[in-house]
């Protein structure tokens, strides 16, 4: 379900996002439209697509490229999506079958490829050398933030700083990016500009921290993933990374031994989800995430009072707020 549908600021322009998607997965390959009409009926929030439809009215934008950037902008989360959930093995995705673990990687991989590059075509068409170079950036850092976090797979001496660095690359620029192309759009000013692109940078670091906490306190039913699914994958979020930080040098080789093994029983996810209660690594992460989202909505200061930046203040609550 769209995160703003409750509210008719955007709804008729979300819904020419969701036409122009349908449109760019025609293809004469069938297996093409197969999946991606899988993948857009299993739904998923449309957060990063509404930030940049309602960053682009927030700077007076009246025009009509806001609907194929916000497309270009699902599209490339989409694709991130497919990679993410082979590279993870998930079996989950927005509580349906992931398209991995039906059609297999190699497909998923591929089609992630074929979404990307309708990205690509979506903001060439456009024409803007700026936003086209804001994408193709974005798309390295993105990359590096997936292949850095692969590298610290299973270690257990990660640095907090890396972490960040890690879920700044791989989550926080592109919802950075939805919002600096809705002030492009507006031709706002550069301050305007930055301050909406800082927004959406510590938006998206709160949006990956309350990530990592529901992977851990979620009901996979709600949340439509598996739970437990980073520390099985070896992937040591904040959470986790603060016990590491208080427990004991026991504790400490226990955690060393779950987080090294091949396959993760529930016992043993439930001594983690124990130790990460016990240490309150849940509070400590929700709590920094919650300096992420009053930091980011002070960057909205500079804009006057309006039902766009209300609706952006709202949204960041939601990042908090939201169960799956
Ligand atoms: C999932 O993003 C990937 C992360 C960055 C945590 P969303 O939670 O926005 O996924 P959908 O699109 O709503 O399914
Ligand atoms: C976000 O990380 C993935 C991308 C930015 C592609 P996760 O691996 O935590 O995302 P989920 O939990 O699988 O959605
Ligand atoms: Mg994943
Ligand atoms: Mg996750």
């Amino acid at each position: 379900m769209a995160v703003l549908e409750a509210f008719d600021l955007i709804n008729g322009e979300l819904q020419r996002v969701e036409e122009t998607l349908r449109k760019n997965i025609e293809s004469q390959v069938k297996i093409i439209p197969e999946v991606g009409d899988y993948v857009l009926k299993s739904g998923g929030k449309r957060f990063r697509p509404s930030l940049a439809l309602v960053s682009a009215r927030l700077c007076g934008y009246q025009g009509e490229r806001h609907i194929n950037l916000a497309s270009a902008v699902e599209f490339i989360h989409t694709a991130s999506l497919l990679h993410d959930d082979v590279i993870d093995e998930a079996e989950l995705r927005r509580g349906k079958s992931s398209v991995n673990s039906i059609w297999g990687n190699k497909n998923s991989i591929l089609i992630g490829d074929y979404l990307s590059s309708r990205a690509s075509s979506l903001v060439a068409h456009d024409g803007d050398l700026r936003i086209v170079k804001i994408f193709s950036e974005f798309i390295s850092r993105m990359a590096e933030g997936e292949l850095l976090q692969h590298a610290k797979r299973k270690n257990i001496n990660l640095h907090e700083d890396d972490y960040l660095s890690i879920i700044k690359k791989k989550t926080a620029t592109l919802i950075s990016v939805a919002c600096q192309v809705g002030a492009i759009l507006g031709q706002s000013s550069p301050e305007e500009e930055s301050a909406l692109t800082d927004f959406g940078l510590d938006l998206g670091m709160a949006f990956q921290l309350k990530d990592d906490c529901l992977d851990y306190t979620s009901e996979k039913e709600e949340l439509g993933k598996g739970i437990g699914a980073d520390l099985k994958e070896g992937k040591l979020t904040l959470p986790l990374l603060l016990v590491l930080k208080k427990c004991t040098a026991q504790e400490k080789k226990a955690i060393k031994k779950i987080v090294s093994a091949s396959v993760l029983t529930k016992k043993e996810l439930t001594t983690v989800a124990d130790l990460i209660d016990k240490y309150e690594g849940i509070d400590y992460t929700l709590d920094r995430a919650n300096e992420y989202i009053s930091k980011a909505k002070r960057h909205l200061d500079i804009f006057p009072d309006s039902p766009e930046k209300y609706a952006l203040q709202l949204m960041a609550d939601y990042v908090i707020g939201r169960k799956s």
